[in-house]
């Protein structure tokens, strides 16, 4: 049976302080200043329970170590019920990162473009960027046209499959990722939230941003004559990325060595050079290893071009790439395997970021248990008692997210 392993959403959570808190009595507009003056006063709640081991390998596993579970563990496991009704899949981010021009945001746009999803606007769920993201086309031949002809203005032709992922007219006429864009589409394993990291130098904090949301990344390094070593050079972001997603968390890492259709690479007659990707791979290996990824377990290569999608969801031809037959980068995602996540377990989420709406909003991955409305939590280091008031995953309201 294929395995299912439970992975993190990012789960937005408008948090405010709880109506039941003790004195001194919190701010109830969820002013964060106010908030953080009136938490030292404050008398913390007990510790959690230690969290029973519960497997969450498949939906059907877990449904069935659900009678198991401890008494008053039954809001929880109810909870967590429901959400596997709802979609038993698991949800996976995976960040895109790699050297400025490797290809990141081309391969996004591809992978909207075979799957028919439209690409998500702007950052986390405000209701505004809803109401955009619901009205946004899926990516289909005419809007491809039409990116086409608005590239070929810019003096940018090959540019138009990025142009899916790079909205803003900055990105588009300087031909680079600034935010980090974020798409979704599902296979029929998994859902997945694709975030399309700058790999232009000046934008590491934003690609931090990403990495740190992610499950797995997909590093992507061009083999174009003079870009793969480049990016791989000390300072290329190849190398930074790499070593930062590690640091930030990220422990699977899917290699994807793209551009081999390009001219400078490319064999006569067409064919895809084996030799180019043999020393890519080579060349990557040693380093990887010593950033902390173990070859045999963490890393997957594959040789691909984003441009025209092969081996991204379907196979390349067999003139182009005759010599692989490994999986297509769709395959080795949906058997990427998560480390699981125990639903049963306190609600844990590290916050990446926060902003002010009628109440404080908090954004994150969650990292162990579930959070439902109406949860009262703990802000550390602070020990704020919060009260939970909405739940958002991928910018859609929901009454829980694991
Ligand atoms: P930043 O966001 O600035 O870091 O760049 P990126 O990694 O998102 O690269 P982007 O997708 O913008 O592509 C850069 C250039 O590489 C564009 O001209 C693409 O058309 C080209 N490119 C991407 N994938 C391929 C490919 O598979 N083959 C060829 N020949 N060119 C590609
Ligand atoms: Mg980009």
């Amino acid at each position: 049976m294929q395995e299912f392993k439970s992975a993190p959403e990012p789960a937005p959570v408008r948090a405010a302080p709880p109506a039941e808190t003790e004195a001194p009595p919190v701010p109830s507009n969820g002013d964060a200043d106010a908030i953080s003056a009136a938490v030292e006063e404050l008398k913390v709640s007990d510790e959690p329970a230690a969290a029973p081991s519960v497997s969450a390998s498949s939906a059907a596993a877990a449904v069935e170590v659900i009678p198991d579970a401890p008494e008053d563990e039954g809001k929880v496991v109810e909870t967590y019920r429901k959400l596997l009704e709802e979609d038993p899949r698991d949800h996976l981010n995976v960040v895109f990162i790699g050297h400025v021009d490797a290809g990141k945001s081309t391969l996004g746009g591809q992978i909207l473009f075979v799957t028919d999803q439209a690409r998500q606007l702007g950052g986390w769920g405000r209701a505004a960027v809803l109401v955009r993201a619901a009205l946004m086309p899926a990516v289909d031949k005419r809007t491809i046209e039409k990116y086409e002809r608005e590239a070929k203005d810019k003096n940018r032709e090959s540019w138009y499959m990025a142009y899916i992922m790079d909205t803003n007219e900055e990105e588009r006429v300087k031909g680079i990722t600034v935010e980090v864009g974020r798409a979704k589409f599902e296979t029929e394993k998994r859902r997945y939230t694709v975030l399309d990291a700058p790999g232009h130098k000046n934008y590491v904090p934003n690609m931090i941003m990403g990495a740190a949301q992610a499950d797995v990344a997909v590093l992507v390094i061009s083999s174009r004559k003079g870009e793969y070593e480049t990016g791989f050079e000390k300072g290329g972001q190849t190398r930074e990325h790499a070593q930062l997603a590690k640091t930030l968390g990220v422990v699977k890492l899917i290699v994807v060595v793209n551009k081999l259709d390009d001219s400078s690479v490319v064999l006569e007659g067409g064919q895809w050079s084996q030799e180019r990707y043999d020393d890519i791979v080579k060349g990557l290996t040693p380093f990887l290893k010593t950033a902390g990824y173990n070859p045999k377990k963490d890393l997957t290569f594959i040789p691909i071009s984003a441009l025209s999608g092969q081996n991204v969801k379907n196979r390349a031809s067999k003139e182009a790439c005759p010599w692989y037959q490994g999986p297509t980068l769709f395959e080795a995602l949906d058997s990427v395997e998560i480390a699981e996540r125990p639903p049963t377990a306190p609600f844990r989420m590290p916050i990446i970021d926060k902003y002010k709406d009628m109440g404080t909003m908090i954004m994150g991955k969650s990292e162990a248990g579930l959070v439902s409305v109406g949860d009262v939590l703990q802000v550390m280091p602070n020990k704020l008692r919060v009260k939970v008031e909405a739940v958002y995953r991928d910018e859609l309201e929901s009454f829980a997210a694991k």
